[in-house]
């Protein structure tokens, strides 16, 4: 019994805008704005970009390797065992902390209605997700499904709402804190895009994935892309970046100019929106896990699947838990920038991924771009972030050290398996 193929094009393109759409717009979108002013509209063409270049080379690699776990069995294949480990476990780090900041988020828009401590809701969420992951990968997809619509009517209600009521002066001065502004504007709200090749991660889940894979890939970057652009300019427009930055729920806070029935829908808009992105982190957590334990980078036990529900069901409890824990003690704000690093380090390994499948020099420029580009977003992150990376990649590095000489030795001794 393997993974289920019951993913179509809708499911597939609704995964990946699941994944993408969530606290980056609705609450990261004020840090970034108090960083870059209204020319946060520039942050995000950057951080869109640097995007879509890492984007290219997920379609060509999702077309290569139409495999279960992504970037992993990209790097694992074609860079190297040590290169897929070390983006493996990146990618993890990353989402284990999206997952958590993405709780926050959520509980941070659920606090103007249950006063209960934000880190106890943001924790419930986890949980909460963590059984609709174990129920099975059709009822994954169709709550996604549901909360994809949902938040996207409740975001272009806004933006057609607004418009009537921008006010031009809040778009000067354009960019108050200069190109530096901008960058740093564009290293935080890259979490906003973060999630685009999500669909690569469950290509076994997909029917017809070498064209469902990639299409869904270019939808879910293009409409996002489109969204965030439109929803930014009415926010910035009818709040000023100065107030977007000062507020938990910036969206909400916006909207409240439209009126109390719309602070509300956006606000639910905002919950739908991050519980979908906690649904489909957990998706891939648990589906690279399932990839990473098949070719024995992780315990084996980890890719056992579930004999009625066809789902990685330990993978699934073991990090919906960590997930957990990490919401009850995280800070929304240094989880987005170690999220960032994470997936910064594990895009530009997919990127070295996609140049060598590039036979001529005209297919290597997109993976040099996306190279280039995702280690100078990494520049601009915060020195916090950089320790914590750079802490977590010597710890895996160490830790591939051991485990690789204990398969060896292991491989060495007769009779034993691997
Ligand atoms: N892109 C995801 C979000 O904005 C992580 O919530």
């Amino acid at each position: 019994m393997g993974l289920e193929r019951s993913l179509r094009l809708f499911d597939a393109f609704a995964i990946g805008l699941g994944a993408i759409v969530g606290a980056g717009i609705f609450v990261v979108i004020g840090v970034a704005a108090s960083l870059a002013g209204p020319a946060l509209l520039l942050s995000l063409l950057v951080a869109s970009i640097v995007s879509a270049f890492t984007a290219i080379s997920f379609v060509h690699l999702a077309r290569f390797i139409p495999r279960e776990g992504g970037g992993y069995e990209f790097a694992h294949e074609l860079v190297s065992p040590f290169g897929g480990f070390i983006s493996g476990w990146m990618w993890l780090l990353s989402s284990i902390v999206t997952g958590s900041a993405v709780s926050l988020g959520f509980a941070g828009y659920l606090a103007a209605y249950i006063p209960l401590p934000i880190n106890l809701m943001a924790a419930l969420a986890c949980l909460a997700i963590t059984a609709i992951n174990y129920l099975g990968i059709r009822e994954s997809a169709t709550t996604n499904n549901v909360l994809v619509v949902f938040k996207l009517i409740v975001l272009l209600f806004f933006v057609v709402f607004g418009l009537s009521l921008i006010n031009g002066s809040h778009y000067s001065p354009f960019a108050p804190n200069g190109a530096m502004g901008v960058m740093e504007g564009a290293a935080v709200i890259f979490f906003a895009f973060s999630g685009f090749g999500r669909v690569a991660m469950i290509s076994e889940e997909v029917r017809n994935p070498t064209r469902t894979v990639p299409l869904a890939i270019i939808l879910a970057l293009v409409v996002s892309g489109i969204i965030y652009a439109l929803v930014a300019i009415v926010a910035i427009g009818i709040f000023g970046a100065g107030s977007l930055g000062t507020s938990s729920s910036p969206l909400a806070g916006a909207a409240a100019l439209e009126g109390d029935v719309m602070a509300n829908l956006v606000a639910i808009g905002a919950l739908a929106a991050t519980l979908s992105v906690l649904l489909t982190t957990l998706l891939g957590v648990s589906r690279i896990t399932f990839a990473m334990a098949r070719n024995h980078d992780m315990p084996s036990v980890l890719s056992k699947l579930h004999p009625k529900r066809n789902t990685p069901f330990i993978a699934i409890i073991f990090f919906g838990l960590l997930m957990t824990a990490f919401a009850l003690t995280t800070d929304i704000l240094k989880a987005v920038a170690i999220s960032n690093f994470g997936s910064l380090v594990y895009y530009l390994i997919a990127n070295l991924a996609a140049a060598k499948i590039a036979s001529t020099r005209r297919a290597k420029v997109f993976p040099i771009l996306g190279i280039v580009s995702c280690a100078g977003l990494l520049a601009f992150l915060t020195a916090e972030a950089w320790i914590f990376g750079i802490g977590a990649l010597a710890i895996f590095t160490v830790y591939y050290y051991f485990h690789s000489k204990m398969k060896r030795d292991n491989i060495m001794i007769p009779g034993s398996k691997e």
